[in-house]
């Protein structure tokens, strides 16, 4: 019998705290990096949700100083970055603590990349680009689905230009994340939705991604199982916290998972989009995946197959491509579950659109990873079947 030996893999991960009152530890652990004076990041709405001065309080009755920067958007630009990286310099400050989703988060870490290079962000794009060592940062985060606080990614939104561009190294990956699920108890159901069918996708992509492996499939599958069963039940019921635990323990683990396996096509289309259009990211992703799931889903059968089995797809005596149908139905009535069943036209993309969304998407780094080599009109087909 022939056996396979792995491929080499690596494995990065931050320290992480996991559970109720995790968030509580913030100052311990900026005094552990030697903070004097903390730059705070973090968003309005995050600031309304009141966990912004809780954090802030916590820092302060430890004796460390702190600077508030939420002026970041939905989708965090460049000049939010260079202007949270002008204030953390001015201020003095030399450590960085992100409170919030996924964008405070990745604008924190474009704080942190700038304030190490002073350059401009845009010039740290893709794989890699980090020379410097940047400041400690210790992430906190408010949603379960992101992963900026485990992941090596950065998003950033260049306006000027209309897109999103990725920032890929372990150098982004935070020195500390808080993971308190308590903090999720703010998420409207559509956020809580949108953030967990992003979760969702990463666990998929990165289990069906080429640069997957023993280190990530078990993440991988963990997160599907927890996702599948909770989410729909955690969108009717907001306030149980046994299922805002699962949720954001789901999120983690496939976080862990696509960090170090990256993503696939759902993410470099979804990307695309999200620069164009400024939706949220969980609702591109949402309005993709089943798509990309028929496209790619026979360079993956075997793997496609067991994602199903871990959704509780009966299996047996099936036909591959009976499976593939399953497995498409069952995660478009997921979506339709938690409110997010939409098609691209829905949210104004139109035909004459396609061109522009999939040459930006064959240039993302997460189109590297996908399991099916993917062209220019590949791309653009799949973009037609979710309009
Ligand atoms: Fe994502």
């Amino acid at each position: 019998m022939s056996q396979e030996i792995s491929s080499l893999r690596k494995f990065v991960a931050p320290e992480i705290i996991f559970g109720s009152g995790a968030r509580k530890m913030v100052a311990n652990y900026a005094k552990t990096f030697g903070a004097h004076k903390v730059l705070l990041v973090s968003d309005p709405g995050v600031v309304n949700a009141g966990w912004v001065i809780e954090i802030e309080q916590l820092l302060l009755e430890q004796g460390l100083g702190c600077v508030r920067f939420t002026d970041v958007s939905p989708n965090p630009r460049s000049e939010e970055v260079m202007r949270g990286a002008e204030i953390y310099r001015e201020q003095g400050c030399d450590v960085i603590v992100a409170v919030g989703g996924g964008s405070p988060m990745d604008c924190a870490k474009g704080i942190g990349i700038v304030s190490a290079h002073g350059e401009q962000i845009r010039s740290f794009e893709g794989i890699d680009q980090i020379n410097n060592p940047i400041p400690p940062l210790v992430f906190i985060p408010t949603t379960a689905g992101t992963s900026a606080d485990v992941s090596q990614f950065a998003i950033i939104s260049d306006q000027q230009d209309r897109v999103k561009f990725s920032i890929v190294s372990k150098s982004v990956v935070p020195d500390v994340s808080l993971i308190d699920p308590d903090t999720t108890s703010t998420m409207s159901p559509f956020l809580t939705a949108c953030t967990g069918i992003d979760a969702l996708v990463h666990a998929i992509e990165a289990f069906v991604s080429t640069g997957s492996g023993a280190l990530t499939d078990m993440h991988a599958l963990d997160a599907i199982r927890l996702i599948n069963n909770h989410l729909a039940l955690l969108v009717e019921q907001p306030d149980d916290s046994y299922l805002r635990e699962q949720i954001m323990l789901g999120s983690m683990k496939a976080g862990l998972a696509f960090s170090n396996a990256i993503l696939g096509a759902v993410h470099a289309m979804s990307h695309s989009l999200g620069g164009y259009l400024d939706l949220p990211h969980g609702l591109c992703n949402a309005v993709l995946v089943e798509h990309v799931i028929d496209y790619n889903y026979r360079s993956a059968e075997d793997r496609f197959a067991v994602i199903a089995q871990t959704m509780g797809i009966e299996t047996k005596g099936l036909t591959s491509n009976q499976i593939r149908k399953r497995l498409r139905n069952h995660v478009a009535a997921l979506k339709r579950d938690v409110g997010l069943g939409s098609s691209l036209g829905k949210y104004g993309v139109r035909v004459a659109d396609i061109p522009y969304l999939s040459a930006n998407a064959i240039k993302d780094p997460c189109i590297l990873t996908n399991p099916r080599r993917s062209n220019l009109r590949d791309v653009e087909l799949v973009y037609e079947e979710a309009l």
